[in-house]
């Protein structure tokens, strides 16, 4: 990486985010109906130590608090996600105002405090009742998608900075439909690939309303996207490498940006993709504003297949650092991605909507939190980021994730990545070292990163 100067340009957005069902609680108020997280979460055995979303951080009632702490730390931007199911209990159909008129509040809070509203419409929490009628596996939840998105940004318009339609389909097709960890917890190659089309298409659908309704602000959507390489020269692990790419990456960048499908991946499944219809690929191209990144570390990848010489563990690069998650520490790779992004696609501006990473944080007897791993992740990630800045790359912002302490999926309360750490028993929020160094990052518009923890 060539050294850089740590100093952003003046109209960076420098935020952090959540999303609904992590952090919002509420889970059975003001007509909220249920989502495949509620069903997913109490249904023993899907998330560890039986946790739910149904308390979470209780920031459906103090939201106002919230506000004044990321007013404290000097939060320029604040990406949240609307739960559909609050707007629609049965995902079209009868709107419950409630769900709307607390986002509508939400909004003018942020605005009030001076704080960008940042919002995603799909965080994973599809309405159980579009679940019942076939999921996302099925055409008729894109077309519901596409009437939500327009009903929600009719009422909340361009008083947001930004919408974004999806956060990461990969993860709802991938590891919802074909691996199951996630909600519906299916196991299915056809639903993984008609889903991935399906949230592809949604996404396309819904723009152009969304345009006529908010035409001031930018609209995108959000990937994860992930560098993946092969663990030797070998061709069987550089094979490997090459479908997670696919899986991963190229499926969804390839046909946002015009190009259809990778046809390396669709062959190896070797399905008949017969759910793809006659201009659904020029729908779901598109043109958007902005593409949101979520970024938190790359994958090394041996094949199972050949135990030989080319395929010796030796080359194997050692994980030298992981997370809670078991996810590899490697800031460089934010500056790996997003060139990536940048040479082999186009998009007008990217942002950086997501990263952060899990620790094993403890609170001391003084009610500190001293996380200094966490300082060194982000800020060797923002070097990195402003390092492909330097070259080019049109990164608008950042956002760290997350704002809060928050349920962690699969993992449920165990996995801390906020910034604010959150006690699940008082719901009190403190303030972790991480989140001081953030706020000196801000105030200086990254000259903080050159400092010592
Ligand atoms: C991303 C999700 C986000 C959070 C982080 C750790 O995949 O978008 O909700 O769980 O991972």
């Amino acid at each position: 990486m060539a050294d850089t100067n740590s100093v952003f340009p003046e109209n960076f957005i420098w935020g952090a985010a959540t999303a609904s069902y992590q952090i919002e609680g509420a889970a059975n108020e003001d007509g909220r109906g249920e989502s495949i997280w509620d069903r997913f979460s109490h249904t023993p055995g899907n998330v560890d130590n039986g946790d739910t979303g149904d308390v979470a951080a209780d920031h459906y009632h103090r939201w106002p608090d919230d506000i004044k702490i990321m007013k404290e730390l000097g939060l320029q931007a604040y990406r949240f996600s609307v739960a559909w199911p609050r707007i629609f209990p049965k995902g079209r159909g009868q709107l419950n105002e409630p769900g709307l008129d607390f986002y509508s509040r939400l909004i003018d809070g942020l605005l009030e405090a001076g704080i960008q509203p940042f919002a995603t419409l799909y965080h994973w929490d599809l309405p159980q009742a579009l679940q019942d009628e076939g999921g996302w596996p099925v055409r008729s939840t894109a077309e519901a998608f596409a009437n939500y998105a327009d009903i929600v940004t009719r009422a909340l318009g361009d008083r947001v900075a930004a919408w974004a339609t999806l956060n990461e389909p990969m993860v709802s097709a991938f590891v919802g439909h074909m691996i199951g960890r996630h909600a519906p917890g299916h196991q299915d190659a056809d639903e993984m690939l008609a889903s991935a089309h399906h949230l592809l298409l949604a996404h396309g659908l819904a723009l152009p309303a969304m345009r006529a309704n908010a035409p001031k602000s930018k609209l995108g959507i959000v990937l994860n996207l992930q560098q993946h390489m092969p663990a030797s020269g070998s061709d069987a692990d550089r094979k490997e490498a090459r479908l997670w790419d696919g899986n991963q990456n190229r499926m969804y960048l390839d046909p946002l940006s015009g190009r259809g499908y990778p046809q390396d991946v669709i062959a190896h499944y070797g399905r008949p993709m017969d759910f793809v219809k006659d201009g659904d690929m020029e729908i779901i191209a598109r043109p958007i504003d902005y593409l949101g990144v979520n970024h938190y570390f790359r994958s090394v990848h041996r094949s199972p297949a050949i135990p030989d010489a080319d395929n010796e563990p030796v080359t194997v690069q050692t994980l030298a650092d992981v997370s809670e998650m078991g996810w590899e520490i490697y800031p460089p790779s934010m500056f790996d991605i997003l060139m990536r992004v940048h040479l082999d696609y186009y998009f007008p501006e990217i942002y950086i909507t997501e990263n952060g990473v899990a620790l094993p944080d403890r609170m001391n007897g003084q009610g500190e939190v001293h996380d200094a791993r966490r300082i060194a992740y982000t800020r060797g990630h923002l070097l990195a980021a402003k390092s492909a800045m330097d070259l080019g790359v049109p990164l608008r912002g950042y956002f760290a994730w997350s704002f809060l302490d928050n349920f962690e999926w699969g993992y449920g309360y165990s996995k801390r990545f906020g910034l604010v750490w959150v006690d699940y028993e008082t719901q009190q929020r403190v303030l972790k070292d991480s989140a001081k160094f953030y706020r000196k990052v801000i105030e200086t518009n990254g000259a903080a990163l050159e400092l010592g923890d």
